[in-house]
């Protein structure tokens, strides 16, 4: 199943390698560190020995890797390393890279959308496959394409077959004088020295060594040696280098010059959005792949009711999927904060589905209520960021969100791409149950095709947010209004606020300010009020209209430039137009940049709000 969702870069694992006078495993170790922001499940690294090329992997973090080596010490001129944050397979040592096939040894991130079909191919000419990952078939397919002829020459050959998204680095037994990497859809950038030459998915690896950099182009292979550097494509066309140099610091280099990580994430979510998307759908023919939900047609057709559990950020998403999934597939949904869910004695039954929605995968409460529910006899269906987690494990399950390394407290790529996995999955159950028409889900599907550029768009206002944060940073309180599918966006939008500027600020369902809130209206109290050109709109211009008659502010999110409810309100963002559904990652974009932006102003600590965890792994 493929599908022509906007390719972007793919940022989940980190590359490195090096040739040089230096010790190039302590160059590349180092390097790793400087990566780990970007994967951390497992690592390893190739060196060149006296006995050729060495391997060492393991689970676990960089200094797992660094002590495991402390003892051999090696020194090499030549090693290429990786940081993980799995995709395919558990973190895991036999999943770790680098992968060996024969003489050819490599570190990959990216996706293999066809590596299942390239996978079939090797094992019929005889290749034994020891990992669960996409990335092995690389080295079994160069290793297939070495005969007598030069490394780069074979990767060549061997990447004519591959479909995805790619940034490798690979070396070969009898070439030890030699790096060669490739770059399509995934970050790969060559760092060039005095006589020593880098290659990593990102600058930071290197810019303690370094600050002239080639930021490779997709199609673009390089061949690194002591002698020097050389860049073409991949039909063997010499491409003219284009060196530049980079003014960061190293802490800045890590967050991709973003002052935060939250900031970098609220703008990966293009790319994040398009990952999530990869290969689990055709828009053409309107079919999403079940595969990827792990379950049959069978069983989704016998699903009585959907419970969905979460906490924080994660459970306004649940929210969310109710809504949509209720709306297209017409079953029951109950949703559930998950440290409340086992405690109200649900009635939940073998027949019904629970979907568990968690980034970390680790959250105590959600999974104390995943597991209360496999007690119950339910399936579990695991939306989730982070391969190997605890709750994806347990799972029956699992739809895994390819959002990358969330690092920022404040939860914001991950959000939307878990939006974007429950409409994928309302869309394959309702398919599946015949709620829904062909003509429908590729009308549907091909509009989560624009969502990425229409992400951009909304991104594109962040300079008006920034002035409007500026306006209203010292405000005592905010409240956040919504109806129907975009209330959830509103309890989210007061979440993001509250945790990264410690401002009160509470969601609200419109139609509830006249039974209480309204009375804390005045001009002291901002009240920021999603206004999407739906069905409920009218209703909305009221409650605007309520606000500003108690001389309260309102600042306005809409997608219709013709919405009254610019006229009526003191400040108005826009977002592109979108069908209802998407409308909640759109408006999404605008709440994350407008709780950023005043958490900068009030001079807190955006990545890592006082008192709180990325991961709350207690009850
Ligand atoms: C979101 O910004 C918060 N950091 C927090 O509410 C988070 O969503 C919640 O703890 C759930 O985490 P999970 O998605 O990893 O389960």
């Amino acid at each position: 199943m493929t599908n022509d969702c906007w390719l972007l870069t793919i940022d989940m694992c980190g590359i490195i390698g090096y040739i040089g006078k230096r010790n190039a495993v302590s160059v590349v170790l180092d390097g790793l560190k400087r990566l780990e922001y970007r994967g951390y499940d497992s690592a390893g690294v190739a060196f060149f020995s006296d006995k050729g090329i060495e391997v060492r992997r393991c689970r676990g973090k960089i200094k797992d890797l660094t002590s495991m080596l402390e003892s051999e010490n090696p020194t090499s001129n030549n090693t290429i390393g990786h940081t993980r944050w799995a995709t395919h397979g558990k973190p895991s040592e036999e999943n770790a890279h680098p992968h060996r096939s024969r003489d050819i040894v490599l570190v990959h991130n990216g996706i293999i959308e066809n590596y299942l079909h390239l996978k079939k191919m090797l094992i019929e000419k005889g290749y034994r496959f020891r990992s669960e990952t996409d990335t092995e078939v690389l080295c079994h397919l160069i290793a297939d394409c070495t005969h007598g002829c030069s490394l780069e020459e074979a990767v060549m050959e061997a990447m004519k077959e591959v479909k995805g998204a790619y940034a490798i680095a690979i070396i070969k037994e009898d070439e030890p004088d030699k790096i060669v990497g490739v770059k399509k859809d995934s970050p790969l950038v060559v760092g060039l020295g005095e006589g020593e030459y880098f290659i990593a998915s990102d600058v930071p690896a290197f810019l303690n060594y370094s600050s002239d950099v080639i930021f490779l182009e997709d199609g673009e292979m390089v061949i690194l040696t002591r002698d020097g550097v050389r860049v073409n494509k991949l039909d063997g066309t010499p491409v003219r280098q284009k060196v530049k140099s980079v003014s960061w610091s190293p802490s800045m280099a890590e967050k991709g010059g973003y002052r935060h990580f939250m900031l970098k994430e609220i703008y990966e979510q293009p790319r994040a959005i398009a990952d999530t998307m990869r290969g689990r759908f055709n828009a053409e023919s309107g079919e999403v792949n079940l595969e990827e939900f792990g379950f049959g047609e069978e069983e989704l057709k016998s699903i009585g009711k959907i419970f969905i559990v979460a906490c924080g950020t994660s459970y306004h998403a649940a929210i969310v999927g109710k809504y949509i999934i209720e709306d297209l597939v017409r079953i029951p949904v109950e949703v559930d904060i998950a440290s409340e869910f086992r405690y109200r004695k649900p009635i939940i039954r073998p027949e019904d589905l629970m979907i568990v929605i968690t980034q970390s995968g680790e959250t105590a409460d959600t999974i104390a209520a995943q597991r209360e529910a496999k007690r119950l006899g339910a399936k579990v269906l695991t939306i989730c960021n982070v391969v190997g987690s605890t709750s994806s494990r347990d799972a029956d399950a699992v739809f895994y969100t390819h959002s990358g390394p969330e690092i920022g407290v404040a939860s914001t790529k991950a959000f939307t791409t878990q939006i974007a996995g429950l409409y994928l999955f309302a869309l394959g159950i309702g398919k599946t149950r015949g709620m829904i028409s062909d003509k429908i889900s590729k009308a549907l599907l091909q509009e989560l095709l624009t969502i990425p550029g229409k992400v951009e768009r909304s991104l594109s206002e962040d300079k008006s947010i920034r002035n409007i944060a500026k306006e209203f940073f010292k405000a005592r309180g905010f409240l956040y209004i919504g109806r129907g599918i975009t209330y959830p966006i509103a309890l989210e939008g007061a979440l993001k606020l509250k945790e990264i500027s410690y401002i009160h600020a509470e969601g609200y369902p419109a139609g509830e300010m006249k039974h209480g809130p309204i009375a804390l209206i005045d001009e002291e109290l901002p009240v920021v009020v999603l206004a999407p050109m739906d069905n409920l709109h009218e209703k909305i211009i009221s409650s605007i209209q309520e606000v500003k008659s108690r001389g309260g502010k309102v600042i306005s999110i809409t997608n219709n430039i013709d919405s009254d409810a610019c006229s009526i309100s003191d400040k108005c963002i826009f977002v592109p137009e979108t069908n209802v559904y998407l409308t909640t990652v759109l408006m999404s974009i605008p709440m994350q940049l407008l709780a950023y932006h005043i958490g900068v102003l009030r001079g807190c600590d955006v990545d890592q709000p006082r008192n709180l965890a990325k991961s709350v792994t207690v009850e």
